[in-house]
């Protein structure tokens, strides 16, 4: 089989990628000349480790290509997989679809012989349907199937998360979409992979409750650390506590600064509004957008009162700037709240982080940026981690002592162990954790 994936963002160009790496031939299509022209000498646009090897390798064996050249790709492709941008649109929580839209058209002009057109991009419900008609309205002789396949890779573990998924959701309605989509997903059958057929919509809306309960899951344990301060319990043991129990598990029980990234503050306010529209409201998921926009702007706040309550002509060093650990991906990072109300309360803000400050210089202007996290802390007041990178998990705690005025860490990544940090002789507050 032969695949058109449409799109070499995120999304994109790991599927894509992964998808050669499992026998198919796959060509990526973008309309940005100049990141096609980067793949073509194997410079990857994003960071995503183990990317750049399985690109390369797939690319030598003749089963990865790049193309700006939409038509062509989509003619002799058996699979059309849309995986292009869905921001949220100007003055509304809803996804903006105008992507998708414009190239299920032009795909539709391209198609020959019958072809499944896969939307990979996170859309909205109803979404698919749409482009089923966009497409009829277009070619109303083509021969093709619309079928919804989200993805559920998390940055920074994507091509793990895509050669091992827990499950994998198929929304396809006809024998011979179905048919297709086992073909190309056949290397996950053999280790087996749940791979669930469903309607349309259910796979489109499968999507958009896995994240946002997700992010529920995240806020909960975000409140459940506040209340643990209040009350001297530490929010680790009550995770685990309650992680244990089945039914609850394990995973998504770390509390920091509120979730961010470009998934889960887009899709929870997305499915707000169709929830919204539809007269179905999820109040719970409004309350957990509110909750977590608060949050980011109060970590602002706890930093202040940290570094004494008055930070005007202080200094903070800021560790990590993106939204987690092993990405360059500033979007929706907690760090865009915090460093502006940080300077606007009157600090000089010093900064690394070690993929995100090419992006980070172009969103937070004013910041000194270091070349490594000793030179940020040099000569600050305060230091405070934000993103948990591997690198600031072992740091020369004396060294530390030594460039900051006063030794004191705040960590909204609860990275150090309270007990450790008294002994070195710290100030150091966390998240939900006795002091
Ligand atoms: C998320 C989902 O985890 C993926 O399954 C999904 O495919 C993806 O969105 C998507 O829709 O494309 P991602 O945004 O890459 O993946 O990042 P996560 O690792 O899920 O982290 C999201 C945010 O939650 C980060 O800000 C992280 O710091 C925060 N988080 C996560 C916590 O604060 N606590 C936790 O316990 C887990």
């Amino acid at each position: 089989m032969r695949i058109a994936m449409i799109g070499t963002g995120y999304v994109g160009l790991v599927s894509g990628a992964c998808f050669s790496e499992f026998g198919t031939e796959v060509v990526c299509v973008d309309k940005d000349s100049s990141k096609i022209e980067r793949l073509h000498r194997n410079e990857i646009p994003i960071y995503e480790p183990g990317l750049d090897d399985l690109v390369a390798r797939n690319v030598e064996a003749g089963r990865l290509s790049f193309t700006t050249d939409l038509k062509a790709a989509v003619k002799d492709a058996d699979a059309v997989f849309i995986a292009v941008g869905t921001p949220t649109r100007r003055g509304g929580g809803h996804a903006d679809l105008s992507y998708v839209y414009a190239a299920a058209r032009e795909i539709a002009e391209a198609i020959e012989g019958y072809t499944v057109i896969v939307t990979k991009s996170t859309v909205p419900v109803g979404t698919g349907r749409e482009v089923e008609r966009v497409i009829r309205e277009t070619r109303p002789d083509a021969d093709f199937d619309v079928v919804s396949n989200p993805e559920f890779l998390r940055e920074g573990s994507a091509i793990e998360d895509f050669m091992r998924p827990d499950r994998v959701v198929i929304g396809a309605e006809t024998d011979r979409s179905r048919e297709a989509m086992r073909q190309l997903y056949r290397a996950l059958f053999l280790i087996e992979t749940p791979i669930m057929f469903t309607s349309l919509e259910t796979s489109e809306l499968t999507k958009y409750a896995a994240n946002t309960f997700l992010a529920m899951k995240i806020t909960f344990i975000n409140e459940i650390a506040d209340l643990c301060e209040k009350v001297g319990a530490n929010v680790h043991d009550v995770a685990k506590g309650i992680g244990l129990d089945g039914r609850i598990g394990k995973k998504f029980l770390h509390p920091g600064p509120g979730y961010g990234g470009s998934c889960f503050p887009k899709d929870t306010m997305a499915l707000v509004q169709t929830a919204q529209d539809v007269g179905a409201p999820l109040r719970i998921i409004e309350t957990v957008v509110d909750i977590n926009a608060k949050r980011k702007r109060q970590m602002a706040d706890r930093i202040i009162a940290f570094a004494g309550g008055d930070v005007a002509g202080k200094t903070i060093a800021v560790l990590g700037l993106t939204f987690k650990p092993n990405t360059d991906d500033m979007r929706d990072s907690p760090s865009l709240d915090i460093v502006p109300a940080l300077q606007a309360a009157g600090a000089t803000v010093r900064a690394f982080d070690p993929e995100g400050m090419h992006e980070a210089a172009r969103l937070l202007p004013g910041v000194v940026y270091c070349k490594d996290a000793y030179e940020a802390m040099d000569g600050a007041d305060v230091a405070a981690l934000v993103t948990e990178w591997n690198q600031f998990r072992n740091l020369n705690l004396a060294k530390v002592k030594a460039l900051l005025k006063e030794p004191a860490l705040i960590d909204l990544r609860n990275v150090y162990s309270p007990q450790d940090m008294a002994a070195a002789g710290f100030r150091y507050e966390s998240i939900g954790r006795p002091v």
